[in-house]
């Protein structure tokens, strides 16, 4: 038997019993004749302890030993002298009488402590060291408590688990597909799901009413904190339902999660915000709502007085930082090099100060009569001791995407982002579809299958851009955790839709003939969401990235560098796939 008990396991009830342990030596320190040691496993910690005077060449063998050596001691447990309060163990230690090396080890090459001095890149490729590490294991561990919950919530709820597969064709809306060549196929590629969504509205064709998957799922597209190539959602799919059907059940998944998992009660029903009320007052359709800063519009009050760059705009509008007047020249000055970042792209930034008098300075202060400037007060309710800054621009939607990095960059500097408070709401009535650039066309924001508003449904021949979507985001802390929709269920229906995003009937009988074929059949009103399972850990545990909840993530360059992937095939394998590798030179 290797462990009659684990490292962090034995109590002062434990006393005098003879022991056999394995794991880890964390630590090692020799005091006089005695050396003691650390040894860990996943449950914990345990003091051995080493009594040169006891066993000379036991305690020579255990001097020996270094970091990250495995071993398996016999001993017994004894009650400490000195005791550690900090460790679950801590009243206890073990008297060694025998110790075998399991594994010698190298020395690892970052400490495997919670303040590791180990950077990101080294912590990457030496990612199985990093997760002996307690931060991360902890991590991956709420990750597993998660997911039990989840399945518990969603089979109580009469939802079936059912695996959708990895290896299907690829879909061109949304992200880039990641692709793999079939070898039985020349010349032809499979495509890894960006999420299991048209397999989940067959599983509804079939009749199966509740589906839900944990489900890998892959996008190519640019990475941040909140991005992985691969990443996990909680999929799931309802036959028969409305919009608040979904939302209530699955607001009462996230209300059982912060019960279960953070002992948070959340008693109110979450807020519902329309996407354009989100737009307009924070500049995102993932506002945070744990700090106010709402957007006041001040077209009206300063447009007209001379300024050139106000008279110009086509949006301007700003914040109101409570107390924030005591911000310097310097302060202000790093506050307007942040917005004109190229990343943020503002011109400029206004700001004015409310003294304590009441008084308004402005930097803008020869254009504007103290009067107009209490009129902005007002508009903001501002108070004095408070900041108000203001951009302006002259294209409304960009300008207020920049006031909304601005303002979160407030809510960082002020402190008002706790990462143990929760501001949770949904996002409602998306537009249907979104303008590209890039594509010159419309897209569908949400996905092709998103079903119109009823009311809007006659919009489609005249105006689509002004069709909304009954379509549904969940935020939490300006972070979108899950995202759904009513689906289109009529065959005719899906067409036109394919036909306003640009594709010919024949295109889109190719790509999705097998869906609309399908909705031939009897497909049953539906619709769903899908949870973003990394992010929901990632605030559940206060991390900023979820890489700290995948055991192993990717960088931001969308490479694993602990298998040093992705790599190049050699000439065998590229042979039997009938690939030709021809490098464009930029
Ligand atoms: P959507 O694309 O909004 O919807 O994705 C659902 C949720 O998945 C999470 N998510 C990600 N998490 C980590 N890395 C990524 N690259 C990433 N992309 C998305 C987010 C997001 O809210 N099929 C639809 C769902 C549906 O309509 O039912 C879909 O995939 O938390």
């Amino acid at each position: 038997m290797y462990r009659t008990h684990t490292c962090g396991e034995l109590r002062l009830s434990d006393v005098n019993k003879q022991v056999t342990l394995a794991g880890w030596v964390q630590r090692s320190r020799k005091m006089g004749g005695m050396t003691f040691i650390d040894l860990r496993d996943r449950y914990g910690l345990t003091q051995l302890v080493f009594n040169e005077e006891v066993d000379a060449a036991l305690c020579e063998q255990a001097n020996h030993l270094g970091r990250e050596f495995v071993i398996q001691v016999k001993g017994v447990v004894s009650e400490r002298f000195s005791k550690n309060a900090n460790l679950p163990t801590g009243d206890i230690e073990i008297i060694v009488n025998e110790l075998q090396v399991l594994n010698a080890a190298l020395t690892p090459p970052f400490t495997i402590e919670d303040n590791t001095d180990g950077g990101d890149d080294i912590r990457m490729k030496y990612r199985y060291l990093d997760l002996r590490r307690n931060t991360v294991r902890k991590n991956l561990e709420l990750r597993h408590k998660m997911t039990i919950e989840v399945r518990k919530y969603l089979d109580e709820q009469g939802f079936i688990e059912v695996e959708t597969p990895i290896l299907v064709g690829s879909t061109p809306e949304g992200a880039r597909d990641f692709v793999v060549p079939s070898r039985m196929n020349p010349g032809q590629f499979y495509a890894l799901p960006q999420s299991p969504q048209t397999l989940k509205q067959l599983l509804m064709v079939s009749g199966f009413d509740r589906y839900f998957q944990i489900a890998k799922c892959f996008r190519d597209e640019d990475l941040r904190a909140d991005r992985q190539p691969e990443f996990t959602q909680i999929d799931c799919e309802m036959s028969f339902v409305e919009q608040d059907d979904i939302i209530n059940l699955f607001e009462g998944m996230a209300k059982y999660l912060f019960k279960t998992i953070r002992g948070v009660e959340l008693t109110e029903p979450f807020l519902r915000m329309p996407w354009s009320e989100a737009m307009k007052y924070y500049g995102s359709d993932k506002p945070d709502l744990r700090f106010g800063m709402k957007f006041v519009e001040l077209m009206d009050i300063m447009k007209g007085h001379g300024f050139s760059v106000f008279d110009n705009a086509a949006y301007i509008g700003g914040i109101c930082a409570e107390g924030a007047a005591h911000y310097t020249r310097k302060q202000l000055d790093q506050l307007t090099e942040f917005v004109k970042r190229p990343q943020i792209g503002a011109k400029g930034m206004v700001y004015a100060r409310v003294e304590a008098d009441g008084h308004v300075k402005s930097s803008v202060d020869k254009f504007y009569t103290q009067e107009v400037l209490q009129q902005m007060k007002e508009a903001f309710g501002a108070k004095p001791g408070d900041l108000i800054l203001i951009l302006s621009g002259d294209d409304a939607m960009k300008t207020r995407k920049q006031l909304c990095e601005l303002r979160l960059e407030m809510g960082n500097q002020l402190g008002l982002r706790d990462k143990n408070k929760f501001a949770l709401l949904w996002v409602v009535d998306f537009p249907m579809f979104e303008w590209s650039e890039e594509e010159g066309r419309l897209m569908a924001m949400h996905h092709p299958f998103t079903h119109p508003k009823e009311e809007d449904i006659p919009l489609l021949d005249t105006d689509p851009a002004a069709v909304r979507a009954d379509a549904y985001d969940m935020v939490c802390n300006g972070i979108e955790v899950g995202g759904g929709s009513i689906r289109i269920h009529d065959a005719k229906l899906q067409a036109k839709m394919f036909e306003i995003l640009g594709f010919t009937p024949e295109r889109a009988q190719e790509q999705f003939g097998f869906l609309m074929n399908a909705f031939k059949y009897g497909a049953p009103p539906h619709g769903g969401l899908a949870y973003g399972l990394d992010r929901w850990v990632s605030i559940f545990a206060g991390l900023d990235s979820i890489r700290d909840c995948i055991a192993f993530p990717k960088n931001n360059s969308g490479r694993d560098v602990m298998l040093d992937a992705p790599g190049t095939l050699d000439q065998k394998q590229l042979d039997e796939l009938n690939l030709v590798i021809d490098l464009k030179q930029d």
